[in-house]
């Protein structure tokens, strides 16, 4: 019996080659300092894989049609086996590569572990970033509840503002002029086929050039990087220090992925994935659009924005980034490494952390979004003595929603301007104009205020001292 197993052994792989495949981790040497630092890209790849895993169980029951999504994901959430537990490892394991590939992608730009020879790790790494954002993103769509589906509409106007290409961008994105069947369609088609392919092919290239040019060794104050010495220098210390990648390193990625694993699970168990909000109703402008946590901060940017520039910074903004961050290897891939000798990068690292908590921070109050239980003006105290008709006005700013969206003294919604001086800023005409035909993200009024309601209005706005 032990004879046939080990003939059945050495047929398969003799045939098949497997120790010729397992045989490069044990030969494959690092440097003996690579420490508990480098455990963040294992980690997201141990991520990535569990996303594969659960996200192809929740393929076997998700249904990507308009009419029936909402219930599928209605039926793995309450009835289907463990369907709320794998959806919730699904939910957190994204949050969890996207923050780990954070942590990784910080990491290896503080030990400028991009410089020479590993300038295409750092471009793969880039292009895997963008990849992973926009598998988030997709993701979202496809849970069709109000939150999912309003997140994506918000984020297609705001692309269809981009110059030129906007309106063909947001087109291609959503299938159509609006959301709809043709949007859940083609999203879906991308959160699993497109992206995934293009994700595993990047991964494969990502981890084929870790092998290749080996990972960085630690930096060391003073030790500089010289492109055409570095690749003898490191061969040489490795034959001298190295020490095999398995078992004398991985041991870390899988103590430390195993941790992850730990926590996904406890937050899938104990908190789940977040729970599916109505059906959504693309009708109703009472929507209130809470984006997962990763892109909070990103519509904070954009409602806080002025709005004339908006639309240049949604188009140059993310093509700025995209750029510098692919120039990175390439305005300095030699010299020195160690962070304490690069103060600029310390500087710029927190900045960006401490840029994004904040507007992360002011992204949970959600600025984009109308706030439908604004504590209404009081017809006497918000403009001391009012007339009549001011009072009219008050009264109706409160009934038809302005207040949703415009803030007066300290009461009121932020999607708009505030509107306490702006008295200042436009004139009786103007004001009218806007509320007849609306703008960008506010609705026009002209079919549904009467003259009378109008003029009230105006004047209730052109009034000093409103508090
Ligand atoms: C759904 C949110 C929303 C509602 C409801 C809303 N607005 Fe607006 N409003 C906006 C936004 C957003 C802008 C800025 C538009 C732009 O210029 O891009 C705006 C702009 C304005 C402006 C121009 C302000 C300036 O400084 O340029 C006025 C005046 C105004 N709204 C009045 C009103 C009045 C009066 C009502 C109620 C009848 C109202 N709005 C209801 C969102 C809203």
């Amino acid at each position: 019996m032990k004879k046939i197993l080990k003939n059945i052994g050495c047929w398969l792989d003799d045939r098949g080659g497997f120790s010729d495949l397992l045989k490069p981790l044990t030969t494959h040497l690092v440097p003996p300092e690579s420490t508990w630092n480098y455990v963040w890209g294992s980690a997201t790849l141990f991520c990535f894989i569990l996303q594969v895993i659960t996200g192809i169980a929740l393929g076997f029951l998700y249904q990507p049609s308009v009419d029936v999504a909402y219930q599928s994901l209605q039926y793995i959430e309450n009835q289907a086996f463990m369907g709320s537990f794998i959806r919730g490892l699904h939910n957190w394991g994204a949050s969890g590569m996207v923050f780990l590939m954070g942590m990784h992608m910080i990491r290896v730009y503080l030990n400028a572990a991009y410089k020479y020879p590993r300038e295409m790790s750092w471009i793969t790494g880039v292009v895997l970033m963008v990849i992973t954002i926009v598998m988030a993103f997709t993701g979202q769509l496809l849970r069709w509840d109000n939150n999912g589906v309003w997140s994506a509409i918000v984020a297609a106007e705001q692309m269809g503002r981009i110059p030129l290409i906007g309106d063909s961008l947001a087109y291609f994105l959503l299938g159509g002029d609006t959301i709809g069947g043709e949007t859940l369609n083609r999203f879906f088609a991308m959160h699993v086929f497109l992206f995934p392919a293009l994700l595993f092919s990047f991964v494969g290239y990502h981890l084929y050039l870790v092998f290749r040019n080996g990972i960085s060794e630690p930096p060391k104050v003073g030790r500089l990087v010289n492109p055409k010495t570095y690749k003898k220098w490191y061969e040489d210390m490795l034959i001298k220090k190295g020490v095999p990648f398995f078992p004398d390193a991985i041991w870390r990625d899988a103590v430390f992925s195993a941790f992850v694993l730990i926590v996904i699970v406890c937050l899938a168990w104990f908190i789940g994935a977040p729970e599916l909000s109505s059906k959504p109703d693309l009708t109703n402008v009472n929507s209130n659009p809470k984006p997962d946590w990763y892109f909070t901060w990103i519509f904070a940017l954009f409602a806080l924005m002025p709005r004339e520039i908006e639309s240049y910074v949604m188009f140059l903004g993310p093509l700025l980034v995209g750029i510098l961050l692919f120039s990175i290897p390439f305005l300095s891939n030699k010299g020195e490494r160690s962070p304490l000798r690069r103060p600029w990068a310390i500087t710029g690292v927190v900045f960006i952390i401490l840029s994004i908590s904040s507007l992360w921070y002011v992204g949970i109050q959600e600025p984009w979004s109308p706030r439908f239980d604004a504590k209404p003006l009081s017809e006497y105290t918000t403009v001391p003595d009012a007339s009549t008709e001011i009072k009219k006005g008050i009264e109706l700013f409160n009934t038809v929603g302005c207040i949703y969206c415009h803030r007066i003294g300290n009461q009121g919604g932020i999607r708009g301007p505030e509107l306490t001086n702006v008295q200042n800023r436009l004139t009786k005409d103007q004001m009218v104009i806007r509320i007849v035909n609306g703008a960008e993200n506010m609705p026009a009024y002209g079919g549904s205020l009467s003259k009378e309601e109008l003029e009230a209005i105006v004047i209730f706005l052109s009034a000093k001292e409103k508090q």
